[in-house]
């Protein structure tokens, strides 16, 4: 597959859409708007300027150049694959899948979601090729992160999971595991209640948020404390997908602390707002 598509140009869409201009395929990124499409085209060329300062790509232009970013959803009529990447809300979602399902026009071309909890299935049973539809969920920051989790639901063939695991591992250089179609996945059931465990710690004022971090970073090896993955991953999402596992599974590690539920209301969001455990500048 070289003719690659992406369906919103956030956080995730833009990563996607680099990694794959990096492995030298022709994308296209779709967004809302022009000003929407405008902060994505500025996303790319500053993750990629920095990525050609620390030497990891030859020139940042040259990958540019393999990258179209529109606001037409018309200008994924000729991909391969199309990796939507839009918010995390089912009923956009299912609506922009319909919508794919009428402009792409090669028979076997895959329609992937990035969603990190709405059932693949959902989104599956609106097309007209349910045995195309599969989730591949990367992770933030993608161009860092090796890891994508494949999700096919109950529809999708055999075919299209092995064509999606030769695109990710062939193509992209990254590593897939298998999930089955559950809200959260893998990483997503074991990593969120975590997060959720140190946000009720940090609201009971049992510890400060720095040393809650601290304690995981220097105590257990983490990369990064609970708190400021937290900030990483965004709190809304964190939240969306909180809820889409308590949804699911109804057990209480998985519902949202109020505070966290205050702070999205604050829209104290974490890095994307410049605020939320920590403060950033
Ligand atoms: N943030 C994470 O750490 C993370 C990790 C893995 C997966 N995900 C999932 O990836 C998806 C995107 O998350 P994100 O963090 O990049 O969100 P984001 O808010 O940064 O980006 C979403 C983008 O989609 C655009 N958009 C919205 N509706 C659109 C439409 N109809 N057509 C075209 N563009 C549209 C928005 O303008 C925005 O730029 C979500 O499903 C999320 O759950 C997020």
């Amino acid at each position: 597959m070289k003719n690659v598509g992406v369906v919103g140009g956030g956080l995730m869409g833009s990563g996607i859409a680099e990694v794959s201009a990096r492995a030298g395929q022709d994308v296209v990124v779709v967004e809302s708007g022009d000003e929407a499409a405008k902060a994505a085209l500025g996303r790319l060329e500053r993750s990629l300027q920095r990525a050609e300062t620390k030497g990891k790509i030859e020139s940042a232009t040259a990958v540019l150049d393999r990258i179209r970013v529109v606001t037409d959803l018309d200008a994924m009529a000729d991909r391969e694959v199309v990796v939507e990447a839009i918010v995390e809300d089912e009923a956009a979602k299912v609506a922009l899948f319909r919508s794919l399902d009428a402009i792409v026009e090669a028979p076997d071309a895959i329609l992937a979601s990035n969603t990190s909890s709405i059932p693949i299935m959902k989104l599956g049973v609106v097309t007209s090729r349910p045995t195309q539809v599969i989730g591949v969920h990367f992770f933030n920051p993608v161009p860092v992160l090796q890891l994508v989790e494949l999700v096919p639901s109950l529809l999708t063939s055999a075919e299209t999971t092995e064509r999606s695991r030769a695109w990710v591992e062939g193509s992209l250089g990254k590593k897939a595991i298998d999930c089955q179609d559950r809200a959260g996945f893998v990483v997503n059931a074991l990593l969120i209640p975590f997060i959720l465990s140190a946000i009720r710690m940090y609201e009971s004022g049992f510890a400060s948020a720095e040393d809650i971090d601290r304690g995981l970073v220097l105590g257990a090896a983490h990369p990064q404390g609970p708190l400021a993955l937290a900030d990483l991953i965004g709190l809304d999402t964190t939240k969306a997908v909180a809820e889409s596992l308590y949804e699911e599974f109804k057990e209480p590690l998985y519902a949202a602390p109020p505070l966290l539920q205050r702070m999205v209301d604050a829209g104290l969001l974490g890095r994307k707002t410049g605020r939320g455990f920590y403060t950033y500048g």
